[in-house]
């Protein structure tokens, strides 16, 4: 196990399409799996994608913690979700609805900004250990989840701004804004 470098904004890693696993199951995407974790929980982060550890795969770890899901309020289906890897994921909306919420990115630190994502998704992946999943999410889950797989795609999040007035310092932020938007914003750094 090991803590990885993490790309910031502006490294060509992050703009690339990654390549799909070709076995899901082989001992160096567990290896890196385990790596990514590691160097998410030391950066506090709510997911990880492979390109940001400068590994152009379609890999993803996340989690979203109970009292974060607890946090987001009333919106329905707001669920802890354990720790996941997924390989290859796939994301398909359900509905038209959208909503706006603060992201943040461990490869654009210190900074946060409103994007607009699909409410309620479907999506797949296969496990490190060869199981294919599929879940449905909304709200947060929803928004960590096409966070992250944009990132498969060369996508960053100010990438999906159309406000770019909401781009700002978390500190400032967080100064400006309500405890629970400054909570939003803090804890969504993905
Ligand atoms: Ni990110």
């Amino acid at each position: 196990m090991a803590i990885l470098k993490i790309a910031r904004m502006g490294h060509p890693v992050l703009r690339q399409v990654a390549a799909d696993v070709s076995d899901p199951t082989a001992p160096e995407v567990r290896a890196l799996v385990a790596d990514m974790i590691e160097t998410m929980h030391d950066a506090d982060g709510t997911g990880l994608a492979a390109p940001q550890v400068h590994v152009p795969l379609r890999v993803v770890v996340f989690l979203v913690e109970g009292e974060r899901a607890a946090a987001e309020g009333d919106a329905e289906g707001e669920e802890a979700v354990p720790l996941t890897a997924m390989i290859n994921p796939v994301v398909e909306p359900l509905g038209e609805a959208r909503s706006t919420g603060f992201e943040a990115c461990l490869s654009v630190p210190g900074l946060a900004g409103a994007v607009e994502r699909w409410d309620h998704i479907r999506y797949r992946f296969t496990t490190p250990d060869g199981e294919t999943v599929e879940r449905e999410a909304r709200g947060f889950h929803a928004r960590v989840v096409q966070h992250e797989c944009d990132h498969l795609d060369g996508v960053l999040y100010p990438m999906r701004m159309t406000d770019l007035a909401t781009l700002g310092w978390v500190e400032e932020l967080r100064r400006a804004a309500p405890p629970a938007a400054a909570d939003e914003q803090e804890a969504a750094d993905d």
